[in-house]
């Protein structure tokens, strides 16, 4: 007997979760439109609902949760909206910090952190080193993450080591050179609000995996429809281009 957790549409088997989820924290702008509020209150929002993600995977038992705060292209955006979102992650760091002992989150920052301020590029670093010790779920923040930059950064690294020690690479070994080196693959990337595209995010790592679509925006999206993206998955066929 599994152990099974009763869910509407079904049974989710708490032994068989995806290790790895990802997600795409999209739709924030238009929660926000939708009642009149400025973008930034969707993304105060949305913050909110990464918090409590966050928590219900340790809670249940997921592994690694990657989540796109941040793209390699979203300096396009207007600077008052660049700059609530690198203030709500200022935030969110500062009290992560405080409640570090009491959650135990370990957090991991995917992205070139350069281009942050200071401040922020500071709080990155100190949680990634007080959260160190923690296990059970670890959360992996891409900000300023760009696949195709991850990629050229990796080629990059590796054509430095094959100039020094000529070593050969392979599908395995590559992935050591990418801001994901030593995690599983995501088994499951969730995209809510609607879009049905992977953004510039986790292309090497998405090669095997399950994709899940709904059309509640992030700020909306609550345990229950992360429940239903895990029940989705579990009645997914893995084939990884084999036959069964
Ligand atoms: C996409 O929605 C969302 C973002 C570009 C930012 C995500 C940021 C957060 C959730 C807040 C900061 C994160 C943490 C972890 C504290 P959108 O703005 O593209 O929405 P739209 O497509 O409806 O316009």
């Amino acid at each position: 007997m599994g152990l099974f957790r009763k869910k509407q549409g079904g049974k989710l088997n708490l032994e068989k979760l995806p290790r790895h989820v990802a997600i795409i924290m999209d739709g924030n702008g238009r929660w926000a439109k939708k009642r009149g509020l400025p973008r930034s209150a969707g993304h105060a929002t949305g913050a909110e609902t990464f918090r409590d993600i966050a928590a219900y995977c340790k809670e249940i038992g997921v592994q690694y949760l990657t989540v796109y705060a941040f793209s390699t292209e979203n300096w396009k955006r207007p600077p008052e909206e660049v700059a609530a979102i690198m203030t709500l992650l200022e935030k969110y760091l500062i009290e992560a910090i405080e409640k570090m002992e009491k959650e135990k989150i370990k957090i991991k920052f995917f992205g070139d952190l350069t281009a942050l301020s200071p401040k922020l590029r500071e709080l990155a670093a100190e949680t990634e080193r007080i959260s160190e010790k923690f296990e059970g779920v670890q959360v992996n923040l891409c900000v300023n993450y760009g696949a195709r930059d991850e990629i050229l950064r990796a080629v990059r690294a590796y054509a430095e080591e094959y100039k020094r020690s000529g070593k050969a690479v392979n599908e395995e070994s590559f992935s050591d050179y990418l801001y994901s080196m030593g995690l599983p693959d995501p088994d499951l990337i969730i995209r809510p609000s609607g879009e049905q595209r992977l953004s510039n995010f986790l292309l090497w790592q998405a090669a095997y995996s399950e994709l899940y679509f709904t059309d509640v925006l992030w700020p909306d999206f609550s345990r229950k429809d992360m429940d239903m993206a895990l029940l989705a998955y579990q009645k997914r066929d893995r084939r990884y281009g084999g036959v069964k």
